[in-house]
């Protein structure tokens, strides 16, 4: 049997290759208990001393001390060596995750997919046109006279450009009708579209006034059509979109571009038509101008006027919002206002 000083030697490097491969703070103080706690092979050494040959104490007991004070140096060593270490860090994977915010479409890009999708059902086409366009598509081709007010500076967004060879100035189109030109001169009659788009005017913005709007165009020309055919698709649509118990109204207007020509009201959602702050005690509000196309804008694209018809009407997307949703400030809409774009 081994005596207790090579024991002891025995132990030391047992002890030592044990805390070489301790890594935590943890481990290395799991060593120092297995080695030198009160239930260790130290203990047991010591407490053995009395019971051994006196001559042979001295060299034992001092075995044994070397032994912990060695063991007590590499210990704290390696505590300081492992705290340096940095550890991975605990990843409880039962936790609940972050939740990342997701984003989704603006309500007018929504309620601009609800409509094109509902005139897509009544066989419209989706159409689109440039936003920066020529005074010819925008009014002349339109039949709006060059004295119109419509044309003034203060009325239409003119860009400081080289004018095109022919068609006027270039500006913002103040209205999605240019398209309707464009629309008639790329396809031959007949021809059902819808133009979804942005529109530019330079109105001092304030709660119901912003620069930049957008319209949805409607346009359908065919043999025979009537002023019947257009009511019957616009009542459709209101109904659709407010709900089958709206009621609404066509009154005479003069767009330079239909003939006849008409605005089209809803009744009040506030007051259902009684009169309110809303509706400026009208009990109604206006959505959209319309009317059967004017013969000037059929010869303008080169359409035969005596054989075919047709009817145009344009909506204010903003303003069907605020409508139906009860928005009082337009403003909203482009302030990015996270509390207001996730109500609607
Ligand atoms: N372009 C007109 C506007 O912006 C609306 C309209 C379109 C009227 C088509 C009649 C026909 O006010």
């Amino acid at each position: 049997m081994a005596s207790p000083p090579d024991e002891l030697q025995q132990l030391q490097e047992e002890a030592e290759r044990t805390l070489a491969r301790a890594n935590t703070a943890g481990e290395v103080e799991m060593v120092r208990i297995k080695y030198l706690g009160r239930k260790g092979p130290l203990a047991a050494i010591l407490k053995s001393l009395s019971a051994l040959d006196p001559a042979l104490r001295p060299q034992v007991g001092q075995a044994a001390n070397t032994f912990k004070t060695a063991l007590e140096t590499a210990i704290t060593k390696r505590q300081a060596a492992v705290r340096t270490v940095p550890q991975a860090p605990m990843i409880d994977l039962t936790l609940p995750g972050t939740p990342q915010p997701v984003g989704r479409a603006h309500p007018i890009t929504r309620v601009l997919a609800e409509l094109t999708q509902l005139f897509m059902h009544l066989g419209f086409r989706v159409v689109e046109g440039p936003e920066v366009e020529q005074e010819y598509y925008n009014f002349d081709a339109l039949n709006i006279p060059s004295h119109h007010p419509s044309r003034d500076n203060f009325e239409t967004f003119y860009l400081d450009l080289p004018p095109p060879r022919r068609h006027g100035r270039w500006l913002l189109r103040s209205h999605t009708s240019p398209v309707q030109i464009r629309a008639m001169q790329h396809y031959p009659p007949p021809l059902a579209i819808i133009v979804p788009g942005q529109v530019f005017r330079p109105d001092a913005v304030d709660a119901s006034h912003a620069c930049v709007f957008h319209q949805l165009e409607g346009l359908l020309v065919d043999r025979a059509v009537t002023f019947a055919d257009l009511k019957g698709t616009l009542e459709l649509f209101i109904r659709e979109f407010f709900g089958p118990t709206t009621r609404s109204r066509f009154r005479p207007h003069y767009f330079p571009f239909t003939e006849p020509s008409a605005e089209v009201d809803v009744a009040c959602h506030r007051c259902h038509g009684k009169g309110c702050s809303v509706c400026g005690r009208k009990g109604w509000l206006e959505i959209l101008g319309c009317g059967l196309v004017h013969p000037n804008v059929f010869r303008a694209v080169g359409y035969d006027p005596r054989r075919w018809s047709g009817f145009a009407f344009g909506l204010g997307i903003e303003r069907m919002i605020m409508l139906k949703y009860g928005v009082d400030d337009i403003r909203s809409f482009f302030e990015n206002d996270r509390r207001f774009l996730e109500q609607l």
